[in-house]
């Protein structure tokens, strides 16, 4: 459904059930991972969002077959070629995935080009570790004004390479490359998320070799050959962790169907400091608010396994609502806190320090990021008119309008359906009162 502004009147809470797919974050890039294959592959529980479009429509442009039965796609690399840099850049600005196309298109074709990335804007988002993992791999890169384009015209070879920061797409370029170039990559200074473990449980499944050790060290065997693979995808735990924060700031129950514990315990041990309830079953996680006041929480945002990034947006929703002063340390991304203009203007109490408030000093202290805030509650949060500015940051507008005394009219919410599927039919099923317009 393309929507582009809802109304939602505030106050009902949300009840019901509702199921969680494959996670975003390693769906978008098993897709990639398709490319590296011999043979088709078959990935499951694959969620309706746009950025899984967006993929889909550059794997085409490279010639992969992409069929969806259901949650299932197929995809089959058999005819992959070299696709026209005009039709690639009619993607630009539209995702950062295609960064992640470099190393298997490499290996595959031998050249690649990506356009202008796009992704939410929380930051600088620079690609200069991407860049340097692939030109230790024996890639040549050209930036052009239009893109990057790359070749290898001698193959790509296994390297040692440092992270300066575990970032989770680098480790993935890392991985994508590394499975099929000629000899050992050793990787230290790795992120090592649940959606990284997933990706290299598929890469194993192809026939790769890959080594985690306990001190975010990976070592990867190249390998001549790899054939396609049959998954079930993670769940995703951003959207998970969001519909369970939209209960607890509306004071409702909600069974999120396919959440797990293992991926969320800090998430859940947050939910339940600031005063939510769950409950963990074999087919889901149930989340409410018992009743009783919201608590303040001090959180800091973290790598894996610390508090995830894409958590923080719908949870200071609720902290606007506990009784207390909340802070949140943002340590991941220096520009993550656009979004709690809209929430002062909705009534919240917060503000942004540029200082590592909370807890240790992060890379962001001393250089004048906005990147702590301060959250004085509780407070009744009324109606207003925003425009969603980033996927997360959008999500927790809409928390917002929905606890919210009256009416909010929300804008440009298409971008809302770049990561949460179907969140209109959604927030039907949990009982919201809003309208929609297309
Ligand atoms: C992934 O982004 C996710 N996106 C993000 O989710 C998530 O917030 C993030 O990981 C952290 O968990 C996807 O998986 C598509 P990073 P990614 O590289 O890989 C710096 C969402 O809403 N950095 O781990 O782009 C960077 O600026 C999105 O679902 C460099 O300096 O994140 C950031 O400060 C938003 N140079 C830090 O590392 C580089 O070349 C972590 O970024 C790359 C990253």
């Amino acid at each position: 459904m393309n929507v582009d502004r809802i109304t939602v009147r505030g106050g009902k809470p949300l009840q019901g059930r509702i199921q969680m797919k494959g996670a975003k974050n390693l769906v978008t890039k098993a897709m990639v991972a398709a490319l590296l294959g011999e043979t088709p592959s078959e990935l499951r529980s694959v969620p309706e969002i746009s950025d899984v479009r967006v993929v889909q429509g550059l794997l085409e442009l490279h010639g992969v077959t992409v069929e969806r039965d259901g949650d299932t796609l197929r995809l089959d690399p058999a005819k992959v070629r070299t696709a026209h840099e005009t039709s690639i850049n009619a993607h630009a600005g539209s995702s950062r995935i295609p960064i992640l196309f470099c190393g298997p298109l490499l290996h595959q074709l031998g050249e690649a080009f990506i356009p202008d990335l796009g992704g939410c804007h929380i930051g600088d988002r620079p690609i200069d570790y991407h860049l340097d993992v692939l030109r230790n791999f024996g890639a040549v890169v050209e930036k052009l004004p239009s893109g990057i384009r790359m070749s290898a015209p001698n193959g790509l070879h296994g390297a040692k390479i440092h992270l300066p920061y575990p970032s989770v797409g680098a480790t993935e370029q890392v991985l994508l490359g590394a499975v099929r170039a000629k000899g050992r990559t050793e990787l230290t200074g790795a992120a090592v998320e649940p959606e990284i473990m997933d990706l290299i449980a598929i890469l194993q499944k192809m026939g790769a070799e890959i080594q985690v050790d306990t001190d975010r060290t990976i070592r990867i065997e190249g390998v001549d050959k790899l054939v396609g693979y049959r998954h079930t995808a993670l769940f995703d735990r951003n959207e998970a962790a969001s519909w369970a924060c939209a209960a607890l700031a509306t004071g409702g129950d909600v069974f999120l169907e396919g959440a797990r514990q293992p991926e969320m315990t800090t998430f859940l041990n947050v939910f339940r400091k600031a005063g939510g309830a769950f409950e963990i079953e074999d087919d889901g996680i149930r989340f409410w608010h018992p009743g009783g006041d919201l608590k303040p929480v001090v959180v800091e945002t973290d790598v894996h396994p610390g508090f995830m990034t894409d958590w923080q947006q719908p949870l200071v929703v609720a902290l606007a609502k506990a009784n207390g002063i909340s802070i949140v340390h943002e340590t991941v991304y220096e520009q993550r806190f656009g979004f709690t203009e809209a929430l002062v203007e909705m009534g919240a109490r917060i503000q942004i320090h540029t200082d590592c408030l909370g807890s240790h000093a992060c890379r962001f202290g001393q250089r004048n990021y906005e990147h702590s805030a301060v959250i004085a509650g509780p407070v009744e949060l009324h109606g207003a008119d925003v425009v969603v500015p980033d996927l997360r940051g959008g999500f927790s507008h809409l928390v917002a309008a929905l606890t919210a005394e009256g009416t909010s009219r929300i804008s440009n919410v298409g971008i809302i359906a770049r990561g949460y599927e179907r969140f209109i039919e959604k927030l039907e099923t949990l009982g919201a009162d809003f309208d929609v317009e297309g």
